[in-house]
């Protein structure tokens, strides 16, 4: 990985509902979402791990939640085709940061949505959740776009409507999931191509326990995640960070959402 892509939580706020964690009537904590953002990149600076930042944009409320925007890799950015229009505006600023740089940008033909929050890339294993925001066609373009193979695995849950809500593979062989979010056949895909998967409870998954970042063996997660799921992890990863991240749940994301991934 390259560097990670945050924005600050300037306008951050719950100003509509699109998945069942938003609540307008449950707003941001701006103060308390700036404290967790300065958290979240001082863990970011302690592990070394390079990151830029996006200009915040008053128009867009869900504008931390970078991860959603695209994806990022070698010198192609797949933008997001966003399914709601509360955030396509999104993608055209994540369009122009990348064009900038220097990013060969591809788009997915118009009804094809596809939201950066549903892939996932472990080295060379990509998995690509559709069915709530991406759609299933988006799979033979990105895999075209990328010249890789894709595993892609339905997504039944209103609550875990991104791959990057359940699932989140650690390493090659093992991969924690929330097991209630997957459909049966999502399970015996997954479990095809890792050796272990490690179930997440129904306390985890309401701290979004799924939407971690693994650099390289440095993890940060949701801060409050069980001690149980910290000890599964613990033999596969080098070091564990966590963070608090209440406000960004209101929205409906945690570390991952928040962490573009712009890959080598
Ligand atoms: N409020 C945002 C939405 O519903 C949250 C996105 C979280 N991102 C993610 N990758 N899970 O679109």
């Amino acid at each position: 990985m390259k560097k990670i892509l945050l924005c600050p939580p300037t306008y951050y706020d719950i100003k509509y509902e699109i998945n069942p964690w938003m609540d307008i009537d449950n707003p941001v904590d701006r103060s308390l979402a700036q404290e967790q953002y300065e958290r979240l990149k001082q863990t970011y600076n302690l592990l070394h791990v390079p990151y830029d930042e996006l200009l915040p944009n008053k128009d867009v409320p869900d504008q931390v939640f970078t991860t959603d925007t695209g994806h990022a890799e070698g010198n192609i950015f797949i933008r997001a085709n966003f399914k709601y229009d509360e955030r396509k505006k999104e993608a055209e600023i994540a369009e122009h940061y990348f064009k900038t740089k220097g990013y060969s940008i591809h788009t997915l033909p118009e009804g094809i949505y596809f939201e950066g929050g549903d892939l996932l890339k472990f080295e060379d294993t990509y998995i690509l959740g559709w069915g709530k925001r991406t759609s299933k066609e988006a799979k033979a373009y990105i895999e075209k776009n990328l010249d890789v193979e894709i595993i892609s695995l339905e997504l039944p849950d209103e609550a875990f409507y991104h791959l990057d809500t359940c699932v989140a593979p650690i390493t090659k062989d093992v991969v924690i999931a929330n097991m209630e979010a997957l459909t049966s056949e999502g399970i015996k895909s997954l479990k095809h191509h890792f050796n272990t998967i490690i179930p997440t409870t129904k306390e985890d998954n309401e701290l979004l326990a799924c939407n971690l970042m693994n650099i390289d063996g440095k993890a940060v997660l949701t801060q409050g995640i069980s001690s149980t799921l910290q000890a599964e992890l613990r033999p596969y990863v080098d070091l564990i960070n966590t963070v608090p991240m209440s406000e960004y749940i209101k929205g409906g994301g945690s570390v991952h959402c928040v962490s573009l991934e712009i890959f080598d």
